[in-house]
Formats: structure tokens, sequence, C-alpha cells
């Protein structure tokens, strides 16, 4: 049954992918070949998403701040990227996952923009995932691109006009900052750190993330969830 990427049942879940690097180093390996791990991570995330419950999944692959980068290294990115969605499009199209590419287009190689087109137009029906890849975005750029194409600024017009918002946000590699990723989209989203080297996360780590998430309270402002005989406790 296709899903309804709307519905309250199905997660967005965020992930900042962070760590290759340093995977990488920690074995005595260039860099790249941490980022070339990290593709594998990412194939498991993907394929373990929709049976964990998660409908949308908005993976952090280029930053608009990672052309500071070395340029051997944005090389490197920018010819996985585009052969990760010639490899993987096959993939998704049997497993039912929609791909999509958000951030700017305007800055990526030639190469790159056609291998997105071709994997976001065949696995446009995919109905079990949702996958957005972020690719030179920037949330900051994304909140004013989204503002700047509104005839009239208000906080529900521009609710709409950005993505979906986050249930939960995972950032691997042991940072704790959001580093210019969905920040209109977390206002209510849980985060969850962890020190796991992305190329190391997994389906495993993915429902360790999952079962944090579900412990966790979400009072959107109001009043706890908790039962009666809990809050009678607090006043003792
Ligand atoms: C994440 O890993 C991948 C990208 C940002 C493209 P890093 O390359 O940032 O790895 P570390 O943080 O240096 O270990
Ligand atoms: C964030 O990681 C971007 C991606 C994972 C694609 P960075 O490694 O670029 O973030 P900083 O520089 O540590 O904040
Ligand atoms: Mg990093």
């Amino acid at each position: 049954m296709p899903i309804n990427f709307t519905e309250q049942s199905t997660l967005h879940v965020g992930i900042i992918m962070d760590g290759n690097g340093r995977w990488a180093t920690g074995r005595g390996l260039p860099r790249i070949l941490g980022h070339r791990a990290g593709v594998e991570a990412a194939r498991r995330v993907v394929e373990a998403a929709p049976d964990s419950g998660v409908g949308i999944l908005t993976l952090f692959a280029f930053s608009s701040d990672n052309w500071r980068r070395p340029p051997v290294e944005v090389d490197a990115l920018m010819r996985l990227m585009a052969v990760y969605l010639q490899n993987e499009t096959p993939r998704c199209v049997a497993q039912g996952v929609r791909l999509e590419v958000i951030g700017r287009r305007d800055r990526l190689d030639a190469k790159l923009c056609a291998a997105i087109a071709q994997a976001e137009a065949a696995t446009a029906p995919g109905r079990r995932l949702w996958l957005r890849m972020a690719v030179d975005y920037s949330a900051r750029d994304a909140i004013l691109s989204a503002a700047r194409g509104l005839p009239e600024l208000s906080r529900d017009a521009l609710e709409r006009a950005m993505g979906p918002p986050l249930d939960l946000l995972i950032r691997t590699g042991g940072e704790r900052r959001l580093s210019d990723f969905q920040l209109w989209e977390s206002a209510y989203a849980e985060l969850v750190f962890t020190r796991t080297m992305w190329p190391d996360f997994d389906a495993a780590a993915l429902a360790a993330a999952l079962r944090e998430f579900r412990l966790r309270d979400r009072r959107f402002g109001a009043v706890p969830q908790v039962p009666v005989y809990r809050q009678q406790a607090w006043l003792d």
C-alpha cells in the first residue's frame, strides 16, 4: 500500500552523516576512502528505514560550506555522489524509494545534475520511502529562498513552503551542532548525537536512535504527557 507521507505514523528522520574523514584517518587511510565507506552506510540505512517506521529520510551529503574543502576532496565527493545516484537508482525503483535531491543545483557539474535528474525521474513513483539527499544545501539559504518566493510573508505560508518537519535528527561523528542543516524543520525535532562515525552506522544504530526517540516526551510547548501518578509525585 502506498504510504501517505503526511501521515502521523510515518516518521521524518534527518541524518547529518558526519565522521567519514576521521573514520579513514584513524585507520591510516585517505579521507576519500572514508567517503566511500560512507556510501555503503547510506545504502544500509536507506534499506533499513522503511521497515523501521521511517517514511521520510533526509540525508545531509554535502553542505554549501563544504565547498571550502580542498578541491581534490570536493571533486571526489561530487564523483561519488554521481556514481551513488547511478548505482542506486535501480535499487530505489525496486524498493519503492522516491529519491529527491534538495539544495542548490547551479554550482553542481553537468554530470551530477544529469544523474540527479535521471534518478529523480526514474524513482518518482516510489511510495515506501521518500529519500531526500541534501547536496550543496544550506538551511539558511533554503529559508531565504522559500521566503523570497512568497507573495506575502507569514509563518503559515513559510511553513508550507519549507520541507516536512523533522521528528528525529541524528548526527553521527560526535559533534553536537547542526552545521546549517534543516534549521526551520527541526523546530521540535528530537536530537540524537552519537559518537559512531558515519561509515560504522547501520540498521542496528538506526534502531537504537529510534528507540531513544520513542522514549522522549514530545510536548510541543504543552504540558507533559505523563501518567497522573507521576505528576502527583512531583508535587510531594
Ligand atoms: C561527512 O564526513 C561527509 C561530508 C561532510 C561530506 P566528514 O568528511 O565531515 O568527516 P570528518 O568530520 O572530517 O571526520
Ligand atoms: C556537516 O558536516 C555536513 C555534512 C555532514 C554533509 P561538516 O563536517 O561539514 O560540519 P562541521 O564543519 O564539522 O560543522
Ligand atoms: Mg565532518
